[in-house]
């Protein structure tokens, strides 16, 4: 089998049903989408991304009036945020039905849940009128794609189908916030800053430490989006470059580091525009991924709206 890739809803909505995966496109990231009725559909998910089967994952829906069926205990923390962000770049865990599969929640009592906010997904979720589970579309480990092409290239082979939605505008993955205990905290740094979120809320979060032994969030583990390469994050550069300089690139922020050959460096933003960074950040460690360079050095990102995720998503690239 090798994917076809294209933008017939009618077809992704037909392979859904009938148990298939399909990539599709939101504005974060692409997601691996099976429908959550059919259990083998589910399976298949950590079958074709070699996911343990202990990493939870997201249910995708088209607006708020799918929730009965799967969550309950909602809490007026989720209206607040619904109304100001949704469809949008937030993921919200949330106390689960009985009746959902064990399988998407990996055993956990929440379900995390998205309202992802893209146009041809949205079509697909109003006229399929199903509700998807969907991880990112990348084998377990690996960085998130934002294009149906970085789709195609890992995972082309296992799925029959890729719904093409052109460049995610967000290009990280969704914030994920628990609202299923006493007190609420961020999961998952990601496409929607803290700061907006505390505004709507009126109080500051928490933001979890997860360890790689804390099963809470697995996806959460340290060695996360790692490229190939070895990544060197917010550290000195000058000692290596004393041994191989033609074998050392570099991601910045809005300017080029002065030491490196310039055609070995990316700049994410030239007008120092975070949401612009982050929208070009995966997309760049693929490419350093196809170059013949051993070392990236990633420099800081100020720590504040969307630099808080990318310099999560560095670290964690760095381990
Ligand atoms: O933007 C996104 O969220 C993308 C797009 C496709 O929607 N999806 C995504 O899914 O990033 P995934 O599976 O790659 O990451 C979901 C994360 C995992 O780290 C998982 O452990 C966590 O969400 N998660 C899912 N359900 C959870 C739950 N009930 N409790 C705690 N963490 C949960
Ligand atoms: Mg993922």
């Amino acid at each position: 089998m090798h994917s076809t890739t294209g933008t017939d809803i009618t077809k992704a909505i037909d392979l859904l049903k009938k148990g298939e995966l399909v990539g599709i496109p939101t504005e974060t990231v692409y997601g691996l989408a099976a429908n959550i009725e059919i259990h083998e559909a589910v399976a298949k998910i950590f079958e074709v991304k070699n996911r343990p089967s202990f990493d939870p994952l997201i249910v995708h829906l088209l607006e708020r009036e799918q929730l009965d069926p799967i969550c309950h205990s909602i809490p007026k923390e989720f209206y607040l945020l619904y109304k100001a962000f949704c469809p949008g770049p937030i993921t919200f865990i949330l106390p689960k039905k009985e009746k959902l599969s064990d399988l998407i929640t990996a055993g956990h009592n929440t379900v995390g849940i998205r309202f992802p906010n893209h146009p041809l997904c949205r079509e697909l979720l109003r006229e399929s009128n199903l509700a998807l589970a969907a991880p990112s579309a990348n084998p377990f480990g690996y960085v998130s794609p934002t294009s149906a092409a970085h789709v195609d290239q890992q995972l082309g082979k296992k799925i029959p189908y890729i719904l093409d939605g052109g460049e995610c505008k967000v290009g990280l993955e969704s914030t994920i916030i628990d609202l299923s205990k006493k007190e609420i905290s961020i999961l998952r740094l990601g496409g929607l800053s803290m700061e907006e979120i505390e505004k709507v809320l009126g109080f500051k979060l928490k933001s979890s430490k997860i360890s790689s032994s804390n099963p809470q969030a697995p996806g959460m583990l340290s060695s996360h989006y790692s490229p190939s390469k070895k990544v060197f994050f917010d550290q000195d550069i000058e000692e290596n470059i004393e041994v191989d300089l033609n074998s050392i690139g570099a991601i910045r922020f809005k300017n080029y580091h002065p030491k490196i050959e310039k055609t070995n460096q990316w700049i994410l933003s030239e007008k120092g525009d975070l949401n612009e960074a982050a929208r070009a950040l995966f997309k760049v460690l693929r490419e350093t991924d196809t170059t013949d360079l051993e070392i990236i050095y990633a420099e800081k990102f100020p720590d504040t709206g969307l630099g808080r995720a990318i310099n999560d998503r560095l670290k964690r690239a760095a381990y």
